[in-house]
């Protein structure tokens, strides 16, 4: 169970960081399309400021996740929203402090998070005869293909642009 619970919660992560990382190129590319190109403003990452607005990403997710039945909190489609506002949280708040993003202290602390909410989805998960490993990796997959296909359409419309240009 121990294995097959710390893969469970490794897609997991594998998963959010795919679908993350595509979220940042797709505003890279919206940001290259859409703004007349601001010059980023060239700061030095400050990791005592950005452990600090880390945290405040994850007590306004604490927070959100109170607001949830405990009884669902094992079923990421009830809370699939506040995690994703959680993701986007930290990827602003690390950009604003002048850090790349993800950066290995925001993926500890995500990991950490996933810790404190998944410590007992896998005590129930021991009930289940079957891991519902297939449900979570549909469940990943989705965003990830939403956000491709995101990612074509903004492509796509870019290239018309440019041939009607
Ligand atoms: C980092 O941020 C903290 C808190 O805002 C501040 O006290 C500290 O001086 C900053 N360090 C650097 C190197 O800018
Ligand atoms: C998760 O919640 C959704 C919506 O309420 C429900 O349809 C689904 O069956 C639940 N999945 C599990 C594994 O409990
Ligand atoms: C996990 O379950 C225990 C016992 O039911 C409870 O005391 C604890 O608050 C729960 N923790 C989380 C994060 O749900």
């Amino acid at each position: 169970m121990e294995t097959s619970e710390l893969a469970v919660i490794k897609l997991f992560v594998v998963g959010i960081l795919v679908n993350t990382w595509m979220m940042k190129g797709l505003s890279a590319t919206e940001s290259f399309n859409v703004e007349p190109t601001p010059p980023r403003p060239k700061k030095v990452c400050n990791e005592s400021r950005l452990q600090w607005e880390v945290e405040i990403c994850g007590e306004n997710f604490k927070k959100d996740m109170v607001h949830i039945d405990p009884q669902y909190w094992c079923n990421l489609t009830h809370f699939i929203s506040e995690y994703h506002l959680f993701t986007l949280c930290t990827e602003t708040k690390s950009l604003s402090v002048g850090c790349y993003w993800p950066n290995p202290l925001v993926e500890g602390y995500i990991i950490g998070i996933h810790k404190h909410f998944f410590f007992n989805c896998t005590m129930k998960l021991e009930g289940w005869v079957d891991p519902p490993d297939d449900t979570l990796i549909i469940l990943i997959l989705i965003p990830v293909f939403l956000t491709l296909a995101m990612i074509a359409l903004v492509v796509w419309c870019s290239k018309r642009s440019d041939i009607l240009a």
